[in-house]
């Protein structure tokens, strides 16, 4: 069982995720750590984060399984994994590790749920149930806000605001696997969902598809 999870920055895709992921025993894979982990090598090399070559060394490079959860999730290594999430070779070169996590789950998991931009109209296809979740910008950058403040940064809302469309737009409008529905994808909007009440909305559709 393959469960795609695609959406926005900031739309509550991973902790919805990680729900879904629990609730079923599946096992969990967040797709923005790959790129956000490619950013991460890239800066850390030195380099600007639209060196393709860079970005291709440090994807080839990528260890999964060393990813250090704390040093990929700020604004800057977001911004940055949205510019080598549009290059077609970095993109190939961590597609097989999807694929492979979503085909053979480790633990044995009899299940697994990815979240990204393109896990239903690219990565799996095939999934089993696909959702497409969105929230308005101003909610998602509201919610980015609150977490940014809770974890001490002083940031205001309204560049939160501001980065949240400069990624939307780069996500959409990129030539390779823009960010975009699957024909067959289940919308969710959560603009007014708490995280609750998107996981038993996100339930009930899951369960209506198997039936
Ligand atoms: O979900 P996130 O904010 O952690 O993702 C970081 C960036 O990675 C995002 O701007 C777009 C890119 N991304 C992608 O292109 N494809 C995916 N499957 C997941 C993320």
């Amino acid at each position: 069982m393959i469960i795609a999870i695609d959406g926005p920055a900031a739309a509550g895709k991973g902790t919805l995720a990680r729900q879904i992921a629990d609730h079923f025993g599946y096992a969990y894979l967040d797709t923005g750590s790959l790129y956000r982990a490619v950013a991460h090598a890239v800066v850390k090399a030195g380099k600007e984060p639209g060196d393709e070559a860079a970005a291709l060394k440090a994807a080839k490079e990528l260890d999964p399984a060393a990813i250090d959860p704390k040093a990929i999730r700020t604004g800057e290594i977001g911004q940055a994994a949205s510019i080598v999430a549009a290059m077609q070779p970095v993109r190939d070169a961590i597609l097989a590790f999807q694929r492979n996590f979503a085909e053979n789950p480790p633990g044995g998991a009899p299940g697994a749920v990815l979240d990204g931009r393109d896990i239903g109209t690219v990565v799996c296809p095939e999934a089993e149930l696909k959702l497409f979740v969105t929230a308005s910008p101003e909610v998602r950058a509201h919610r980015r806000w609150l977490e940014l403040k809770n974890s001490g940064s002083k940031v205001s809302e309204t560049q939160v605001l501001e980065e949240v469309r400069e990624r939307d737009k780069r996500d959409r409008e990129r030539a390779h696997s823009p960010l975009l529905p699957a024909a067959d994808a289940h919308l969710l909007d959560t603009s007014d969902l708490s995280i609750e009440a998107a996981f038993k909305a996100a339930l009930a559709i899951i369960e209506s598809g198997r039936t």
